[in-house]
C-alpha cells in the first residue's frame, strides 16, 4: 500500500493525529482527570470516599438518606426545617400519575422482563411526558426540580414496574416512611422489617455517588450536549446496568450458588480464572487495597446474619487468596457488589432488582452530576487516533462508471 503522505499513515498510529494538540490517554481512561468536581472524592489509595466534604461510610453510618440526598443537591447537610421542605419536595413526586400505570404494565408485561431496561425505558417516557427540556431553554430552578423529581420517582417506577410483572398491583408509598422503608414497602405490600430499613438505608447511602464511573460519566456526556435530565438518566441506566459496572451483584449470588460450600471456592474460582472468566465482586478500578464499601456492607451483613452472610465471609479469602495467585500484583480485592448482594438478599430483595436498587441510589448521583455539569459546561468531545489502513483513492464503480 503507498504512503500517502498525508496526517494519517499507518495502523501502528505513528503518524495518526487525534486533533490538533492532541494527546493520547491509555485505554479506559484509566487515571485521566477529565473535570474538577465539588460533589465527592474517591481517594483509591487511601481507601476512602467522600459526598462533598464528608467520609461517605460516615455518612452512610450515621445520617439518613435523605439528608444525604440534600447534602449532595444543595451542597449541605439540612437542618430541621430543611429537612422537612426536602422531604415534602420529594414526597410530592411520589406519587405516580394514574395515566401512567397502563404503560408500565405494557413495559411489565415484556418476556423476558428486564427491569433495567424497562426502567431505562419508563425513565424516558416520565421525562417526556413532564415536558422535560434541554437545559439551555429552562431556569436553573426548574432542571434542579427535573432532577428532585426523577430521583424520587425511580425506586417508585422500580417497585410498580416489578410488582406488575408479577401480576400484583403497585403499592403506593407510604408517606409517613422514610425513603428505604418506603422502598420495600412498594416492593413487597408489607411494612418492612426495621433492621431491614436500617441495612438497606446504609447500602443506599453508600451508592449514591462514586467519583467518574462509566454511568455518571455518561450522564455528564449527555448532559454536557445540552440534553434534557431524561436523556442523561436514561443513558447512565444503559451504562449501569453492564455486568461490568452496575450488573454484577445478582451475578455475585448465582456465583455462590454455584460454588455451593466453602471446600469447592478454590476450584470454582481456579476453573473460572482459567477460562478467563471475571469472578463477580471482585476487582476495582480506583480501589487496590480495600473498597470501604464493601468493609461497610459486610458490617451490615455480619449484623443481618444468615446463612448467604455466613458461606460470602467463609468464601471471600479464599477468592481473594487464589486471584492473588493467579493474577498477581492486579491486587483483586472484593467490591461493592460483593455484600451488597447478600446484604440486598438478606432484606428481602428478588435478585433481579439488586441492579435496579442500585439504580434506585445512583440517580441521585447522576443528578447531582448533571447539575454540576452544566453550571460551568463545556461539551464533552473527546478525539480518536485512527488505527486503521492508510488512506487510498475510492476504487471507481463499474456501475457509477457506466453511468
Ligand atoms: C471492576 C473491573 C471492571 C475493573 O476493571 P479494570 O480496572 O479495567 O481492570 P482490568 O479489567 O483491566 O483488569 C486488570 C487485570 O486484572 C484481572 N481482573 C480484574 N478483575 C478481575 C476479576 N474480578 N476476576 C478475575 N480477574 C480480574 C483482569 O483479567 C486483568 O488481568 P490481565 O492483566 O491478566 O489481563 C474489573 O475488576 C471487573 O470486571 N470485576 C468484575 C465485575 C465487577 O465486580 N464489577 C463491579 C465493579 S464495582
Amino acid at each position: 500500500m503507498p504512503d500517502t503522505g498525508q496526517v494519517i499513515r499507518n495502523a501502528d498510529g505513528a503518524g495518526s493525529t487525534g486533533g490538533a494538540g492532541s494527546t493520547d490517554a491509555p485505554a479506559g481512561l484509566d487515571g485521566v482527570v477529565v473535570a474538577r468536581t465539588r460533589i465527592g472524592d474517591v481517594r483509591g489509595l487511601e481507601g476512602c470516599y467522600y459526598y462533598r466534604h464528608y467520609d461517605a461510610i460516615e455518612l452512610s453510618s450515621h445520617r439518613t438518606l435523605e439528608d444525604v440526598w440534600h447534602l449532595l443537591f444543595r451542597g449541605h447537610l439540612p437542618d430541621q426545617a430543611e429537612r422537612a421542605a426536602f422531604q415534602r419536595q420529594a414526597a410530592g413526586h411520589r406519587v405516580l400519575p394514574e395515566d401512567l400505570i397502563p404503560f408500565l404494565r405494557t413495559l411489565a408485561s415484556t418476556d423476558p422482563f428486564d427491569p433495567m431496561a424497562a426502567l431505562r425505558t419508563a425513565i424516558s417516557f416520565v421525562a417526556q411526558r413532564s415536558g422535560f427540556r434541554s437545559w439551555l431553554d429552562i431556569p436553573p430552578d426548574q432542571l434542579y426540580d427535573n432532577a428532585v423529581q426523577l430521583s424520587a420517582q425511580t425506586p417508585v417506577l422500580l417497585a410498580a414496574l416489578h410488582r406488575l410483572h408479577r401480576g400484583q398491583e403497585p403499592v403506593a408509598g407510604d408517606p409517613g416512611l422514610s425513603a428505604a422503608a418506603s422502598y420495600l414497602f412498594m416492593l413487597s405490600g408489607e411494612h418492612p422489617d426495621p433492621q431491614h430499613v436500617w441495612a438497606l438505608e446504609r447500602y443506599l447511602i453508600s451508592t449514591i455517588d462514586h467519583g467518574f464511573n462509566p454511568s455518571t460519566f455518561t450522564a455528564r456526556v449527555i448532559a454536557s450536549t445540552g440534553a434534557d435530565l431524561g436523556a442523561a438518566v436514561t443513558g447512565a441506566i444503559g451504562a449501569l446496568s453492564g455486568p461490568l459496572h452496575g450488573g454484577a451483584p445478582s451475578r455475585v449470588l448465582d456465583m455462590l450458588d454455584d460454588i455451593g460450600t466453602p471446600d469447592r471456592a478454590q476450584a470454582w474460582v481456579r476453573d473460572a480464572v482459567l477460562r478467563g472468566d471475571k469472578i463477580m465482586g471482585f476487582g476495582h478500578r480506583a480501589y487496590k487495597g480495600k473498597d470501604p464499601r464493601s468493609a461497610l456492607l459486610r458490617e451490615v451483613a455480619d449484623t443481618l446474619g444468615g446463612r448467604t452472610a455466613e458461606f460470602a465471609a467463609a468464601v471471600e479469602d479464599t477468592i481473594v487468596g487464589v486471584l492473588a495467585e493467579m493474577k498477581p500484583g492486579r491486587a483483586l480485592n472484593s467490591n461493592v457488589e460483593f455484600y451488597a448482594s447478600v446484604v440486598m438478599d438478606a432484606c428481602g430483595i428478588p435478585r433481579e432488582m439488586f441492579t435496579p436498587t442500585f439504580a434506585s441510589s445512583r440517580v441521585i448521583g447522576w443528578c447531582t452530576h448533571v447539575l454540576e455539569q452544566v453550571s460551568g459546561n463545556r461539551v464533552i468531545r473527546p478525539s480518536a487516533r485512527y488505527d486503521g489502513q492508510p488512506p487510498e483513492p475510492v476504487p471507481l464503480s463499474d456501475e457509477m462508471t457506466q453511468a
